[in-house]
């Protein structure tokens, strides 16, 4: 890893956790355990269970790294926090994915604004063994280099809210989730595939550029991919004529639908899509 990467990371100090912590992290997975099972998507099942992310509690990075860069190429490196962006870009780009290690107290179980170890490790790290949802990290951090260049970084974030942090797929069983901020939240994991309030709105990259979000409540927009090989060519193109082309158009609010939208109808008679509906149910 380069020095300047480098200065960014910590040790995780595994031995140090307290019981207490540990406890915190089985409350935390049993629920989402439960919660996930016929809601989450396949790859995210997969990769938790190959990585042998548990309940019994906090896992030590270095034996997750292992086995995860055996599969895909990734590895864990232990952050105090939030890094700056541009460090945060170069260690996706270098396959490195920056994880905070502090657990959330117990007054925090339903909610926490910054990511902690929870949402990181049970959340993010299961679909980096996904080889093509690897590859698509690995390009968004290159992505994210170049859009800090370009001054399109605000296009480039929501990219991430609406696929990495909350991304919705569907599947031959109906809607399935796949984003980490969804995964690691059980209100979320209920709310994003059953209640009647959000927009599921099949994915425009496009559309998502120009979506802005909320940070402090539930979605009001999901956005659904087909498969990651469909996310991971529609982001392939070079994304600096894109970006000029949307900086002259308006921004769209977290609740507004456009009458070019296509919504995610679920089953309707069997079918995976059915007509045009401006909500949707699993
Ligand atoms: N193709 C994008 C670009 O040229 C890079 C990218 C790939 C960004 C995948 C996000 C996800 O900027
Ligand atoms: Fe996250």
């Amino acid at each position: 890893m380069s020095g300047r990467l480098a200065d960014h990371t910590i040790e995780q100090n595994w031995q140090a956790y307290a019981e207490d912590e540990h406890a915190v992290w089985r409350l935390l997975f049993e629920r989402q355990q439960k919660l996930l099972k016929r809601r989450a998507c396949r790859e995210y099942l997969d990769g938790l269970q190959q990585l042998g992310v548990a309940a019994h509690g906090i896992p030590d990075f270095r034996r997750l790294s292992d086995i995860l860069d055996r599969a895909t190429g990734w590895r864990i490196v232990p952050v105090p926090g939030l890094v700056p962006d541009e460090v945060f870009f170069a260690f996706l780009a270098a396959r490195r994915f920056p994880s905070t290690c502090f657990i959330r107290r117990r007054d925090q179980l339903d909610y926490l604004q910054e990511p902690d170890v929870f949402h990181d490790i049970a959340g993010h790290v299961p679909m980096l063994m996904s080889p093509v949802f690897a590859d698509y990290m690995q390009a968004y951090g290159e992505g994210g280099l170049k859009a800090v260049h370009l001054g399109h970084l605000n296009h480039l974030a929501r990219l991430y809210w609406y696929t990495v942090e909350f991304g919705l797929i569907a599947t031959d069983e109906g809607l399935r989730i796949y984003g980490s901020g969804i995964l690691s939240s059980a209100g979320e994991s209920v709310y994003c595939l059953k209640d009647s309030h959000p927009h599921r709105l099949r994915f425009d990259l496009r559309r998502v550029m120009r979506t802005q979000y909320h940070i402090d409540r539930y979605q009001e927009t999901y956005f659904v991919i087909d498969d990651f090989a469909q996310l991971f060519a529609a982001t392939r193109p070079d994304f600096a004529p894109i970006y000029r082309e949307i900086s002259v158009l308006p921004e769209i609010s977290a609740e507004a639908i456009l009458p070019e939208d296509r919504a995610y109808a679920g089953f309707v008679s069997g079918k995976k899509e059915g007509p045009r509906v401006s909500t949707a149910r699993v």
